[in-house]
C-alpha cells in the first residue's frame, strides 16, 4: 500500500455514471463518466438498462483509476449514491434484471396511484412515508414489474415464475444503489435514505411497513436489508478476483440528493441545499424531527451515521429542470446547453411567454401526475430566445414553487441557499435565480457534490475522515449571487408563473 490513499464515489444519475476520486480535502483527483441509453417504451414509460449501468459503472471506475494512476488498494473505501426510486427486481441464479430498470420519470402506474386515492390510502400514505401517494416512487413500480415482468431476461424462468421465485428470495428488489452493492460486494443490502424513497419504508420505525408491503403484494424475502448511509461494518467488500482485483470496502450510500445535502456540508437543522441535475431537489435539513409538510412537501430521510438517530429532511422534488434544456436540444432550438445564457440575454424578456415542463407530471407542491408540458403567451413575435429563456426561467420559477412551500412549513425566511449540480455553472442561471426568489445563492467550489456526499459517507465510516468538522473545514465558496431584481417585478412575474401553472394541470387523459 502506498502513502497516499482517497476514497472513490460511484454516482449513478438519470443520464449517466461517474467514478470520482477524491482526496483528504475533498478535491477531485479523477473523474471519468459514461452515458446510457435511455428507452421511452410508450408515452409515459421511461427505462434504463441496468447491466449497461453495472457496465458503465465498471469502465468508469476502471478508466478514472488509470487516468489518474491510482492502485485500487489505494482506495480506502468506495460510496455509492444513485438516481433514486428508479427500481430494479433481479434473478439471483443467472444474476440478471427480470425487466429494464422502471426510471423515477415512468407514468405507468398513474391510474393504480388513482386507485390509492380512491380507496383512502393517500393519508396512511403520507403518514408512515412521508411521501405524497405517486407514481414516482418504487412501489408501485415494483408490483408492475412482478405482475407483468418479461421472464425472457430471467433466460431460466417461465412467465408464471416471477411471484414464486420472489416469494423464496430468489428474485430480488433493488433501488439502483442495491443493485450496484449486490455486483460490487454480492450483499443485498441498500440504505436509510432509498429505502425512505420505495413508499414501502416506514420512515418513523424505521422498518418495512408489512400494510404497505401487503398494499402493494411485495415479498418481504425480496427486500434488501436497510443499513445506515455511512456504515462503520460496511456493506462488504470489492472481489479481490473481480474487475478491480482489489478488496476495497463498500462502506457509505446514500441517494443523490440526499448525497448533496451531505456534501454540501448540510449537518444541521435549518441547512438547505437545491441541486439543478435532470430535475431539481431542494432539501433542507430538519435534525432529528420528522417534520410533517402542510404545504406539498416531502418528509424524507437526510442521513444516518451508524450508530446514530436519523436525520430527516424536508424535500421539494421537482421532475425537470435540466431535462427542459435536454428537451430544447432535443427540438433544435438550440445545439448546446451552454448557448442558453447568451441566446437568454439576448432579450429583454421573454415577452410574456411561460414555459410549464411538466413532461411527466408535476411534483412538489401541485403533485398532479396529469400535468403536461404547456407554453403559453406565444405570439406572431415570439422567437425562439424567448423560448429559450422562458425555459431558464421556469427552472428558478419552479425552484419557488418549492421555496416558498419550504419556508411556509419549516416557519423560516431563507436568506441564502447552497446550489450544485451541472447546471449551476451558468451564471445566468444562478443570478436568474438570486432575482426570483430574492435569496443569495451560493456556489461552493466543489461543484460534485453528489459524488463528495457518498465519498464523505463512505470515508468517515472507515476512518479515512474523522469527523464532521474536517469535512466542514473543506466547503468554500465559488462565487454568491445577490438579488438585483427589485422585489414587486420579481413577484409579477412570479404571479403569471403561477397562471400558467394552472393551464398545465390535468391536462392527460390516458
Ligand atoms: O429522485 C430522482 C433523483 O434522485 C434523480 O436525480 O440527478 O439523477 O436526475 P438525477
Amino acid at each position: 500500500m502506498t502513502d497516499t490513499t482517497y476514497v472513490g464515489a460511484v454516482d449513478q444519475g438519470t443520464t449517466g455514471t461517474r467514478f470520482i476520486v477524491f482526496d483528504h480535502g475533498g478535491q477531485v483527483v479523477a473523474n471519468a463518466y459514461e452515458k446510457h441509453e435511455q428507452y421511452y417504451p410508450e408515452p409515459g414509460w421511461v427505462e434504463h438498462d441496468p447491466m449497461e449501468i453495472w457496465e458503465n459503472t465498471k469502465a468508469v471506475i476502471t478508466q478514472a483509476l488509470g487516468q489518474a494512476g491510482i492502485a485500487p488498494d489505494q482506495l480506502e473505501a468506495i460510496g455509492v449514491t444513485n438516481q433514486r426510486e428508479t427500481t430494479v427486481l433481479w434473478d439471483v441464479d443467472s444474476g440478471r434484471p427480470i425487466h429494464d430498470a422502471i426510471v423515477w420519470q415512468d407514468r405507468r402506474t398513474t391510474e393504480r396511484i388513482e386507485a390509492l386515492e380512491a380507496e383512502d390510502k393517500v393519508e396512511e400514505i403520507r403518514e408512515k412515508t412521508g411521501l405524497e401517494a405517486d407514481a414516482y416512487f418504487s412501489a408501485t413500480k415494483a408490483e408492475w414489474l412482478l405482475e407483468e415482468g418479461d421472464p425472457i431476461k430471467m433466460e431460466r424462468s417461465r412467465p408464471d415464475d416471477v411471484r414464486d421465485r420472489a416469494e423464496r428470495g430468489d428474485v430480488l428488489f433493488g433501488t439502483i444503489d442495491s443493485w450496484l452493492i449486490y455486483n460490487l460486494t454480492g450483499e443485498h443490502v441498500t440504505e436509510v435514505t432509498n429505502a425512505s424513497r420505495t413508499m414501502l419504508y416506514n420512515i418513523h420505525e424505521l422498518a418495512w411497513d408489512d400494510d404497505l408491503l401487503e398494499e402493494f403484494s411485495i415479498p418481504r424475502a425480496m427486500l434488501p436489508e436497510v443499513r445506515p448511509s455511512s456504515d462503520e461494518e460496511t456493506y462488504g467488500t470489492t472481489d479481490p478476483e473481480g474487475f478491480l482485483e482489489a478488496e476495497v470496502p463498500v462502506a457509505g450510500a446514500l441517494g443523490d440528493q440526499q448525497a448533496a445535502l451531505f456534501g454540501q456540508t448540510c449537518f444541521d437543522a435549518g441547512d438547505a441545499k437545491n441541486t439543478y441535475g435532470t430535475g431539481s431537489f431542494f432539501l433542507m435539513n430538519t435534525g432529528n424531527e420528522a417534520v410533517a409538510s402542510d404545504h406539498g412537501l416531502l418528509t424524507t430521510i437526510g442521513f444516518q451515521r451508524s450508530g446514530e438517530p436519523v436525520q430527516y429532511a424536508l424535500e421539494g422534488s421537482i421532475f425537470v429542470t435540466g431535462a427542459a434544456i435536454e428537451w430544447l436540444e432535443d427540438v433544435d432550438l438550440i445545439d448546446d446547453p451552454a448557448e442558453t445564457a447568451d441566446l437568454a440575454r439576448s432579450v429583454d424578456s421573454t415577452d410574456g411567454v411561460y414555459v410549464v415542463p411538466a413532461f411527466t407530471g408535476l411534483g412538489a407542491p401541485h403533485w398532479d401526475q396529469r400535468a403536461r408540458g404547456t407554453i403559453v403567451g406565444m405570439t406572431r413575435g415570439t422567437r425562439k430566445e424567448h423560448l429559450v429563456r422562458a425555459t431558464l426561467e421556469s427552472i428558478a420559477y419552479q425552484t419557488r414553487d418549492v421555496a416558498e412551500a419550504m419556508e411556509a412549513d419549516a416557519g423560516i425566511d431563507m436568506r441564502s441557499l447552497k446550489v450544485d449540480g451541472g447546471a449551476v455553472k451558468n451564471n445566468y442561471l444562478c443570478q436568474l435565480q438570486s432575482d426570483i426568489i430574492g435569496s443569495d445563492i451560493v456556489r461552493p467550489v466543489v461543484d460534485e457534490t453528489t459524488a463528495l456526499g457518498s465519498a464523505y459517507a463512505a470515508g468517515l465510516a472507515v476512518g479515512y475522515w474523522n469527523d464532521l468538522a474536517e469535512l466542514r473545514d473543506n466547503w468554500q465558496v465559488d462565487r454568491e449571487f445577490e438579488p438585483e431584481m427589485d422585489s414587486e417585478r420579481a413577484d409579477a412575474r412570479y404571479e403569471r408563473w403561477t397562471d400558467a401553472v394552472e393551464c398545465s394541470l390535468g391536462w392527460a387523459t390516458d
